[in-house]
């Protein structure tokens, strides 16, 4: 599995992605495409980006019946992303409809990585609203359990859990970890943040970095640092 950055591009218009794309000219990073952009633009800016050359992680989270969540996956599969994901809380059995849907009828497919507890829920919110009393670090590490179980490729976590994830789920099981800031930047609405260097010591497979590159005053130079702390 190689260790890459990977841009949040957390625009809400094909324009502004695009300008900020094309400031890119020796490199093509990994991308991640989220609900703001994929609800803006549809599928049309995930294919013109594909064509663009960059790698696609589709950040739409699934969450629905088994059945439907297949249907969606093999729609998702035909844009031909590199990664995608879905709500570990969706069960297993929506999991590993999921797998199927994407899949390929050549047996390839996108990385199919699960959300475990969003890192905005606090231990009172899920106690209170979802009535699950147990901590909630066990609760995550249950859900990449779960996940892996179903045959997942990894699940989206902090990377100071990624050490952990790995111990559970085994060492090819991918962590794919946001909440990464430079040790001299701003932290933003961020709670519990880790340099690049520091999550490539922790054990992280890939760093969603969103803001630190996108807002920097050169995103190019922005990138290009955390490729060479997080990849070396
Ligand atoms: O700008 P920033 O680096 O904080 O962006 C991080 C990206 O990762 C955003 O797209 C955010 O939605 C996403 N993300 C996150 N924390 C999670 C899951 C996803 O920050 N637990």
């Amino acid at each position: 599995m190689g260790k890459d950055v990977i841009i949040a591009l957390d625009f809400d218009s094909r324009e502004k992605t695009l300008a900020f794309l094309d400031q890119f000219t020796e490199e093509k990073p990994f991308v991640k495409i989220g609900m703001e952009l994929y609800y803006a633009e549809g599928p049309a800016v995930v294919r013109e980006i594909k064509a663009r050359g960059h790698k696609v992680f589709l950040d739409l989270k699934l969450h629905d019946i088994p059945n439907t969540v297949k249907k969606a996956m093999a729609v998702l599969s035909g844009l031909d992303v590199d990664m995608t994901n879905l709500h570990a809380a969706g069960t297993k059995a929506m999991m590993e409809a999921a797998l199927e849907g994407l899949t390929r009828p050549d047996g390839t497919r996108p990385l199919l990585i699960a959300v475990t507890q969003l890192t905005s829920t606090s231990q009172e919110r899920m106690e209170a609203d979802l009535l699950i009393d147990k901590p909630l670090d066990q609760v995550v590490m249950h859900y990449a359990k779960c996940a892996a179980e179903a045959g997942l490729a990894g699940v989206v976590c902090s990377p100071l859990e990624a050490g952990k994830v790995h111990e559970a789920c085994g060492g090819g099981f991918v962590t794919v970890t946001p909440g990464v800031r430079f040790a001299d930047g701003e932290v933003g609405d961020q709670v519990r943040v880790t340099t690049p260097a520091k999550a490539k010591e922790l054990g992280s497979d890939y760093i969603v970095v969103g803001r630190p590159i996108t807002q920097a005053a050169d995103p190019v130079a922005a990138y290009r640092r955390c490729v060479a702390e997080f990849v070396g």
